[in-house]
């Protein structure tokens, strides 16, 4: 079968895709299984996606993987997830280093429980050098959460005489996310149909393409991937201007 990669402009690629991974549930029940075994079967998407994004050569990929509002799912249900995100780690650490991801976070990680907390400050180092895609992993995490701690860190160094009021624009506030340094994401990707953002990333997405699919995440694949970033690539971006500004006719 002809595969959409052929058709997209490698010169016109996304360098952030930002992912809210939607769906494991409902993939699961729509088998008769419980909760668990969908979010168990979402790794085989994120080991697809980040392959694929690595082989086109995005530069930057952002996965929601669990949400500030996910603290209030039943125990079990987190207690299970977090397992997960440790044994995942362990299994596909070799696989990170082989293909050169280097791994990040965003998010209150010190909220997670330590065992996955430790995990993860050992993956982040292992995968340190890495020189090839980052994989920023959103945990515990929430645009507003982060906006507000923003502000509050701002604030405390505005007290401190670190920065006067009057010199706070776009690009000093960006220093003080937690996604300092990375560029906004150009396409954000959500799977399961939800036509919401739940929080993610508020800041960064202001000019950011969005793509919904009804694909539930664990059946997620390369080739959805790729039809997200064909989708992106017809759009034509503004950002206010009017299209006759973008193609003045010669
Ligand atoms: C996304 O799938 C995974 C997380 C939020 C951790 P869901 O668990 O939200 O699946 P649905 O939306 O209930 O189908
Ligand atoms: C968003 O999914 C969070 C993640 C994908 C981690 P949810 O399933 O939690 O979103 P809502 O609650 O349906 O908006
Ligand atoms: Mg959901």
């Amino acid at each position: 079968m002809a595969s959409l990669k052929e058709h997209i402009d490698f010169s016109n690629l996304p360098k952030h895709i930002a992912v809210i991974m939607d769906g494991n549930g409902r993939w699961a029940k729509k088998k008769g299984a419980m909760r668990i075994f969908g979010h168990r079967n979402a790794v085989q998407a994120v080991k697809d996606v980040t392959e694929g994004c690595g082989e086109l050569g995005i530069k930057y990929l952002t996965l929601y993987a669990f949400s500030t509002e996910n603290w209030n799912r039943p125990k079990a249900e987190i207690d299970g997830l977090m397992e997960l995100l440790v044994s995942t780690l362990k299994q596909e650490i070799g696989t990170l280093m082989e293909n050169q991801v280097k791994l990040a976070t965003i998010g209150e990680t010190s909220n997670l429980p330590p065992d996955c907390q430790k995990n993860l400050a050992w993956a982040i180092d292992q995968t340190k050098n890495n020189s090839g895609m980052i994989l920023n992993l959103a945990l515990s995490y929430s645009g507003r959460w982060e906006i507000l701690k923003a502000v509050n860190k701002m604030a405390e160094d505005v007290k401190a005489g670190k920065i006067n009021p009057g010199e706070i624009n776009e690009s000093v506030f960006e220093n003080y996310l937690q996604t300092s340094g990375i560029p906004d994401p150009e396409l954000l990707i959500r799977t399961s149909g939800e036509l919401r953002i739940s929080n993610f990333l508020l800041w960064q997405i202001a000019y950011t393409e969005l793509y919904i699919t009804p694909t539930l995440w664990p059946d997620f694949r390369k080739e959805h991937l790729y039809e997200a970033i064909w989708s992106y690539q017809q759009r034509e971006r503004r950002f206010g201007k009017t299209s006759e500004q973008l193609n003045p006719v010669s």
